[in-house]
């Protein structure tokens, strides 16, 4: 059950492999849902949970490198967000990470999940020495004024960078932001 207060009782933290593998479920719930809702994370509609819980299983496989975070934002013991932080392992930029699949269950949006969940990404990126985070998303939607919020720079738009999953083009816009 949803609570009055999402934020009093919600804890953010990076998911260990064998912790994210018992909320794969809901990880698979996420995703599916928000591609329904005709999020740009990399899939078209439709997407069956088969798909899904193959690519999260990639994903958990993936933090194993130690390049790659997963991160979630958990209420009463449920996965209710997620995002991942991939840590650049080249060795001329050991300073950059890219942000990537910022998803908020619905039942859970415009109620702050989404800022506390890229405020742990910052946390997480300068305890790994990283100064400099970088990230595309869709132009026009909830994604883009929560980053221009918190004070990510344009670098660029990208003229229909994606379709989305119903077949439309869309433009992409490139963030980027420094980290003190
Ligand atoms: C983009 C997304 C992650 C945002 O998550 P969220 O948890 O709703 O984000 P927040 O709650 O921090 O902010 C969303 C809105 O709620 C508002 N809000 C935050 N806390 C609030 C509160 N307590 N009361 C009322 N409004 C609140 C914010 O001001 C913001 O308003 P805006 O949409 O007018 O700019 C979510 O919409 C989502 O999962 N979308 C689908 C996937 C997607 O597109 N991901 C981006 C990939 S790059």
């Amino acid at each position: 059950m949803m609570t009055a207060d999402p934020l009093g009782a919600m804890k953010i933290d990076v998911l260990t492999p064998e912790v994210a593998t018992d909320h794969l479920a809901e990880l698979v719930e996420l995703l599916v849902q928000a591609v329904e809702n005709g999020a740009l994370v990399g899939f078209v509609w439709p997407l069956d949970a088969p798909t899904a819980n193959d690519f999260w299983q990639g994903a958990i496989e993936s933090t194993t490198t130690g390049d790659h975070l997963l991160i979630g934002a958990l209420v009463d013991g449920r996965l209710i967000g997620t995002v991942q932080l991939y840590l650049s392992p080249e060795p001329n930029a050991p300073h950059r990470a890219e942000v990537y699949k910022l998803l908020v269950h619905r039942d859970f949006q415009n109620r702050g999940v989404g800022a506390a969940l890229m405020t742990e990404v910052e946390a997480q990126a300068k305890n790994h020495r990283r100064s400099l985070l970088l990230l595309d998303t869709v132009e026009g939607g909830a994604s883009e004024r929560l980053y221009r919020r918190m004070g990510w720079r344009e670098v660029g738009t990208v003229p229909h960078h994606f379709n989305d999953p119903y077949g439309k083009p869309k433009a992409s816009i490139y963030f980027m932001k420094h980290l003190s």
